[in-house]
């Protein structure tokens, strides 16, 4: 186990998990766990750029524990994964401030979602403008080979590319650099509206739904008529079920979209009531997951903690 190469990926909780994080991150985990060793954690830290957390601290704590149990119903094994929390292993924030160290403004001001947040004129916290230093620290610590994330988060595991080859080349070579793993047919899930599926815009379908929650966000799909069929709908649909039998259901159907949305809330709904169900079950059951933390945060702390004696020797605090 070892030798293996090692995967890390995190998840914001910032609200329920989507069928976006699912097929654009979270499968590649559970595809790929056999050959890495996993260490995929609950990115609590970063939740809280989000000005919305600031008056919700226990939508945060509830949405965190949601992805700890959401990790383990897509089929993690919690034997051979390390979970964890970014806030229980204080090495993140650690490197993050020595990463501030050699990073420049101008250079963070060209990240998207900073140029984004200014462009819409928003207040901008100095945790969101730093956030790609704190993301940086995340996969450095652990010298992953692979971060499988959605195409979203390209840019960021970039910042964390070139933090990591800086800081190697004033320090010697003390990171290795991993390459992201995007899901090409997945990139980009589009949400109801037909936009990226998004915590933030309000478009998404949750994982974790009940059958009835998924009928009544698939008939809120916003369908276009000018196509041959409805766009928005054939998108999500051909996750679970593949365009050779979606093409000929789509002609069948053309300008019958209640019966189209049926029939996706149909195959949504087998798509994902196996992780549903193994969910419940572990809702009902606290302190498995809490167990599964509490050996993650342990596995965690020791690797990290091993990696930060080496930065503050190098950097000549120790
Ligand atoms: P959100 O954008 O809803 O806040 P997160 O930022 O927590 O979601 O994303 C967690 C993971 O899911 C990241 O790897 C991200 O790239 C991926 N992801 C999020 N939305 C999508 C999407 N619509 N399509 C593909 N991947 C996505
Ligand atoms: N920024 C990622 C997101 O919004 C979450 C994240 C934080 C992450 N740290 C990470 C993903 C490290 C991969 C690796 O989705």
């Amino acid at each position: 186990m070892a030798d293996k190469p090692i995967l890390l990926s995190g998840v914001k909780p910032t609200g329920r998990v989507h069928i976006g994080n699912y097929f654009g991150a979270m499968r590649q985990f559970v595809e790929l766990q056999e050959k890495y060793r996993c260490f995929v954690f609950i990115a609590d830290y970063h939740a809280l750029t989000t000005p919305h957390s600031h008056h919700h601290p226990e939508e945060v704590r509830e949405s965190s524990r949601e992805i700890a149990r959401a990790y383990l119903a897509i089929g993690l094994d919690p034997k051979q994964i390390v979970l964890f929390k970014q806030s229980e292993v204080p090495a993140h924030t650690e490197l993050a401030w020595i990463f501030n160290c050699i990073t420049t403004m101008p250079y963070l001001m060209r990240a998207h979602a900073f140029k984004d947040a200014e462009a819409k004129n928003k207040e901008i916290s100095v945790g969101t403008f730093d956030y790609p230093m704190l993301m940086a620290a995340d996969i450095l610590l652990y010298d992953p080979a692979v971060v499988p994330v959605g195409k979203d988060q390209k840019q960021h595991v970039e910042y964390a590319r070139d933090t990591g080859q800086k800081f190697n080349s004033l320090y010697g070579d003390i990171f290795a650099i991993p390459e992201p793993l995007i899901l090409d047919a997945t990139a980009t899930v589009p949400g109801t509206d037909g936009q990226k599926m998004s915590k933030s815009y309000g478009n998404t379908i949750p994982v974790f739904a009940t059958r009835e929650e998924l009928a009544e966000t698939v008939m809120s799909i916003v369908t276009d008529s000018s196509g041959t069929r409805p766009e928005n709908v054939y998108q999500i649909h051909k996750l679970v079920r593949s365009e050779a039998e979606l093409v000929p259901l789509y002609e069948q159907n053309t300008g019958n979209y209640k019966a189209l949305k049926e029939a996706l809330i149909e195959d949504l709904d087998q798509f994902l009531s196996p992780m549903r169900t193994k969910y419940e079950e572990l809702k009902n059951d606290p302190s498995m997951v809490e167990q599964v933390l509490i050996e993650g945060k342990r596995e965690a702390r020791a690797v990290s903690e091993a990696k930060m004696q080496q930065v503050r020797k190098a950097v000549g605090v120790a």
